[in-house]
């Protein structure tokens, strides 16, 4: 059946035991993914963004957060939120503008769900809420850090710890909540690989910096089966890191892209000065990299497709898959 924008939209959709999934900034790179894999699944979809989309087969909400405004009928029949929309934090240079909007797009938007569910009847389950590993800040030691460690007092600890206590409110309400602490995520379009990849084509696939900072990462088939567990493991409460158990510096990144894509690198490391001067504060989630542990969601039953780089990017290299 297919279904455009005519109301009502994903109640349409809405049959006994299928549970309805609300993802925010649905239509972004985690999300356009994790769509399709929770409708493979038999989960009912809908997505909540600023603009209305409507080539899009996904039954789709908007919202105004500034504006305090929420589409009626969004929350309506929600089973779980999978809260991703947050304005990109690699895409401009950190003004005090752009950390503002950075921020507000993450808590505001929270808030503003927060507020609609304790104004309406609602059977909301959990509330589920993308996180990042800049929780920990981004420091070049071997310190292994944990979902019990503090947050850091730099911009994005700040922010990420603002974050997720505006998604840990919703446990007040009685509200299961989630908090998944994310690294570079691997995809096999756009995102951060399609930005390593074009480089190391032409020989100039160096490391950055020192090289020696971490760089977790995690597969996007990986990720997306966090969010299926964390929706789907009633036992599941809290933050945890999603970031693949296989730590690599960025030098070693480098070298296994290279390897993986059979050619060879002619330039040096691109000197810290260069990225300073051309993205400013905003360099420091590139040149600075934490070391971050991976054993709390293992423990909890989760096995790695791709626990390490190579396969990983083998996969999304080779495979042909979008
Ligand atoms: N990708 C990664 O490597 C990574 C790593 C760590 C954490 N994360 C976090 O995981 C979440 C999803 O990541 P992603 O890579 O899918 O991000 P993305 O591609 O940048 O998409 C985020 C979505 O948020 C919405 N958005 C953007 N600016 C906004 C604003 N100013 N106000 C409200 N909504 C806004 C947009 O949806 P609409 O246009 O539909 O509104 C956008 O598609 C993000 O919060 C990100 O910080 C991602």
């Amino acid at each position: 059946m297919q279904v455009h924008h005519k109301r009502p939209k994903h109640q349409l959709l809405k049959y006994n035991k299928m549970k309805t999934v609300l993802i925010t900034g649905g239509s972004g790179l985690v999300g356009s993914y994790l769509s399709k894999k929770l409708i493979e699944k038999g989960y009912v979809v809908a997505t909540l963004g600023r603009e209305s989309k409507k080539q899009s087969d996904i039954p789709n909400y908007t919202w105004n957060i500034e504006k305090n405004e929420l589409e009626d009928g969004a929350l309506e029949n929600v089973d779980f939120i999978i809260h991703l929309a947050g304005a990109n934090i690699g895409e401009s240079r950190w003004t005090t503008k752009r950390k503002k909007e950075i921020v507000d797009s993450r808590i505001k938007s929270s808030q503003l769900i927060f507020r609609k569910i304790t104004e309406n009847k609602h059977h909301l389950k959990a509330f589920i809420s993308a996180s990042a590993i800049g929780y920990y800040g981004a420091v070049n030691t071997d310190k292994i850090f944990v979902e019990t460690d503090q947050p850091s007092q730099d911009f994005l600890g700040e922010t990420c710890r603002l974050w997720e206590e505006a998604a840990n409110s919703f446990e007040s309400l009685g509200i299961r909540t989630v908090t998944i602490r994310t690294g570079v995520v691997l995809t096999y379009q756009g995102g951060a690989l399609a930005k390593m990849i074009t480089p190391v084509k032409v020989g100039l696939g160096a490391s950055i910096g020192s090289g020696k900072q971490y760089m977790p990462w995690i597969h996007i088939d990986d990720l997306c089966e966090i969010y299926l567990k964390a929706i789907e493991e009633n036992n599941m409460h809290g933050a945890f890191n999603a970031v693949a158990p296989e730590h690599k510096t960025n030098r070693e990144f480098s070298e296994t892209l290279t390897k993986v894509l059979k050619k060879k690198v002619w330039f040096p490391s691109i000197p810290a000065f260069l990225l300073k001067i051309i993205f400013g504060k905003m360099s420091e989630i590139i040149l600075n990299g934490s070391r971050i542990s991976s054993n709390k969601i293992i423990k909890e039953g989760f096995q790695f497709k791709f626990p390490d780089l190579s396969s990983a990017l083998a996969d999304l290299i080779y495979s042909n898959r979008k």
